[in-house]
């Protein structure tokens, strides 16, 4: 998708605004440039006293009536970069937040997050230009043409042909520039990454002691960014010689051609100051309107370098609703992760409401990977998972939680965490934390549960996390629960605990507990063992 279509496609509620603005630039590059044009006026033989007045007039009320304009392009205009630029953001979230699972871990979130920053950002500040570079070149431009050929039709269409020279070299100077800025882009966003890796592992840095392995590695990435950077700056500056060379052309050729009139054909001299004046707001506005096309160009390179990895932006998909299931069933399933990964085999696995299923297996036979197949995270290679006869995982999304075993808690207030948007009584919440052991702790925070947890959760220990996110999970009130080991991180007493929550609350819920730890025999009646990463039941 390129820039120009993405941003089209994609102003939504900012539309109108946007139409507006473009509008408002337009009128007041017309009233701006017309102020010159008018003055023009004052090269004429004839000028009188009369005239004095009138075109005094005129100029200041030009010059007034741009100022309210100008005010409204500031206010709106300029703001207008941001406000698209988020929106833009927000849009790649809901975007991404649907993409396949599979797709989205082939990239670290950081990569990813860099090229919708730069993609944000490059086309919020191209709006920017279509209303300040754009809609005032286009303008001025036009009425310098028609200017100049009051002056002479071929001064004017000398203007025309190397303007018309200048944008085809433009162009193709900036097509070439692609493959260059694509790399540079990629350097970027790889050197975004390491840093965000490295900077939100800051702590685990300074524990293995490894400040300069980290640092050589930022400098490393740094260093192969900044000779991209070199070599796009040096193609930049030829480009720019060669632009310039046409401007030359353009210019001398109409002063010369100008200072030919007042020398030989007693034009005013008046007349050489108006035209050089309008020159250079014409030259201005062109040069702005080069540096656009390269803005417009590198942004088009990173929209496909974006939409490489996630795909074309799409109109996110209303979320359907949660809706009931009676069977789910997996046949003959075979997942690899590819490479010489071994193939997790499911041979048959059914779920019905109410079921409850305990599965074990050493480390790294597939217990998690199965989770994530059951929840739609990854679609295996053979087999298909069932919901109801049909391979729909949607009927699944609204009414499945998964417990994971690594508790990714947001760092937010312990009570959003918990709660996430819904209202619970203080009082339940409390009842809960107890069953959970995590009232007293809780309570002796300063700030109690509006602490919040720190990013991914660091001010909490592991065992409290993983408790936290059961909580969760429970408040979240689904029909299906799909828990990755939920005492991994437990002392034999809080373990005891969890087995008994677990027990209480989940009773008349469709239950798989993923664990190598005994406890939930009791629990689940049906039990399931991974074996060469295959799952049998046992
Ligand atoms: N995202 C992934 N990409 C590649 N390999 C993976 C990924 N996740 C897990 N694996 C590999 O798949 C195998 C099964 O992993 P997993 O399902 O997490 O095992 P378990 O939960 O039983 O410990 C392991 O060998 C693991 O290294
Ligand atoms: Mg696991």
């Amino acid at each position: 998708m390129s820039a120009l279509k993405l941003l089209s496609s994609n102003l939504d509620h900012l539309r109108s605004r946007f139409a507006l603005i473009v509008l408002v630039g337009l009128i007041d590059s017309i009233i701006c440039f017309f102020v010159p044009v008018a003055l023009s006026d004052f090269t004429r033989s004839d000028f009188s006293t009369q005239h004095f007045l009138t075109l005094s007039i005129l100029v200041a009320s030009l010059y007034l009536s741009s100022l309210p304009l100008q005010y409204v392009l500031r206010k709106w205009g300029e703001s207008f970069a941001s406000l698209f630029a988020s929106h833009l953001r927000l849009k790649y979230f809901r975007h991404l937040e649907q993409l396949p699972a599979t797709r989205l871990l082939a990239h670290h979130s950081a990569y990813v997050l860099s090229l919708v920053g730069s993609v944000s950002d490059g086309l919020g500040g191209l709006c920017v230009e279509i209303f300040w570079g754009l809609t005032r070149t286009a303008v001025n431009l036009l009425l310098f043409l028609i200017f100049a050929a009051r002056e002479s039709t071929v001064i004017a269409s000398t203007n025309f042909g190397i303007l018309v020279v200048f944008v085809a070299v433009s162009t193709r100077l900036s097509f070439r520039m692609v493959p260059l800025v694509s790399e540079l882009n990629h350097r970027r966003a790889s050197l975004g990454e390491r840093y965000i890796d490295f900077a939100t592992n800051i702590l685990t840095i300074r524990k293995l002691g490894i400040q300069t392995f980290a640092e050589q590695k930022l400098q490393l990435g740094t260093d192969s960014t900044n000779q991209q950077v070199l070599k796009v700056q040096a193609f930049h500056a030829t480009r720019w010689f060669i632009l310039h060379f046409l401007f030359g052309c353009a210019y001398l050729t109409t002063i010369i051609f100008m200072l030919s009139r007042i020398a030989f054909h007693g034009a005013s001299p008046a007349l050489l100051v108006l035209f050089v004046a309008t020159f250079s707001m014409v030259k201005g506005n062109v040069e702005r309107l080069s540096e656009n096309f390269k803005t417009l160009f590198e942004v088009n390179t990173y929209t496909a370098n974006l939409t490489a990895i996630a795909g074309e932006l799409q109109a996110s998909a209303p979320r359907p609703p949660a809706t009931s299931w009676h069977r789910i069933e997996c046949v003959d399933l075979a997942f690899t992760y590819g490479g010489q990964s071994k193939t997790i085999r499911v041979p048959n696995f059914t779920l019905t409401p109410g079921d409850k299923v305990l599965i074990s297996g050493q480390s790294g036979q597939g217990k998690t990977t199965f989770i994530h197949i059951l929840c739609g995270f990854f679609s295996p290679q053979q087999g298909r998972v069932l919901i109801d006869a049909e391979p729909a995982h949607e009927q699944l999304s609204g009414s499945t939680v998964v417990i994971a075993q690594e508790s990714e808690l947001f760092n937010i207030s312990l009570r959003d965490n918990l709660l996430l948007g819904r209202q619970l009584s203080d009082e339940l919440l409390n009842a809960r934390l107890e069953e959970l052991d995590l009232l007293s702790w809780i309570q002796s925070l300063d700030n109690g549960l509006d602490t919040r947890v720190g990013e991914r959760g660091i001010k909490v220990s592991a065992g409290q996390r993983q408790r936290l996110n059961l909580l969760r999970g429970l408040l979240l009130d689904r029909s299906l629960y799909l828990i990755d080991e939920p005492t991994a991180h437990m002392d034999p007493f809080t373990e005891k605990r969890v087995i008994a929550f677990i027990s209480k609350h989940l009773s008349s819920k469709t239950v798989l507990i993923v664990s190598h730890r005994p406890g939930f025999e009791e629990f689940c009646p049906r039990k399931y063992s991974f074996q060469d990463h295959i799952l049998e039941p046992i």
